[in-house]
């Protein structure tokens, strides 16, 4: 793996599966992230909401810091916040492997991503569904993974938004070796959608913490719709 470009991936690896705690029983945190992990989760993603860049608030590095206790897997902090620029260190320091932010957040989207690599995590930038892919092109050398969003960000639950494939197809060209992810109503019938585009990384919350069989039978739903 060293020998690999930061975030460049081998085709052949298997699709990751990242469970997001938006959808989980925050008052079972510990147990629900223990049981996702158990059920072979790949990554954990904490959705950090500040109720201005998105509608909605929800956890910050203390979170981090919790889930980090319960599992030394991946966590990424996916930073829906207006000026994610402020809160690196804290994240980085919380123990996130990966930060994204938002590209529309922040005026300095290279000195952002230079900052989250210098506090030792690899940098990812997420993309709504109405930003353009150019957005990212002068940014995509610096960068481990694209989070390319197939709802609205600011809540858990929504449906996947149907041009999303096209949109992953036309970044997979721009971008052939990289991560690329996809969070936003992934499923057992999305995500074989997304995959099939060029998508490497799946972000699911309500289709793992939200199944009526439990998380396990969540996480091997996925797992089995993408084969
Ligand atoms: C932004 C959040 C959600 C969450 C996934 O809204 O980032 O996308 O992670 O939620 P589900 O999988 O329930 O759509």
């Amino acid at each position: 793996m060293a020998d690999r470009p930061r975030g460049r991936r081998d085709p052949v690896r298997k699709i990751e599966v990242v469970p997001s705690i938006l959808s989980a029983d925050i008052a079972r945190l510990g147990d629900q992230v223990r049981e996702a992990v158990a059920a072979g989760a790949d990554r954990i993603q904490v959705d950090v909401m500040d109720g201005h860049f998105v509608p909605n608030l929800t956890f910050g590095p203390l979170v981090v810091e919790a889930v980090r206790r319960v599992t030394d897997i991946p966590i990424e902090a996916h930073l829906m916040v207006e000026r994610p620029e402020l809160f690196i260190e804290a994240f980085a320091k919380a123990g996130a492997t990966l930060i994204e932010v938002q590209v529309e957040a922040t005026t300095s989207l290279f000195r952002t991503v230079e900052s989250i690599k210098e506090h030792g995590a690899d940098a990812g930038v997420a993309i709504n569904p109405a930003t353009s892919i150019e957005a990212l092109r002068e940014i995509l050398p610096y960068i481990t993974l694209i989070n390319v969003m197939t709802v609205e960000p600011g809540f858990g639950g929504q449906k996947f938004i149907a041009h999303s494939p096209d949109k992953i197809r036309r970044l997979r060209a721009m971008a052939p070796g990289i991560e690329i992810e996809v969070d936003g109503g992934i499923d057992a019938e999305s995500a074989p959608l997304a995959v099939k585009a060029g998508a490497t990384v799946l972000v699911a919350g309500s289709s793992v913490f939200g199944h009526k069989q439990g998380i396990e039978a969540g996480i091997t739903a996925l797992r089995s719709a993408i084969g």
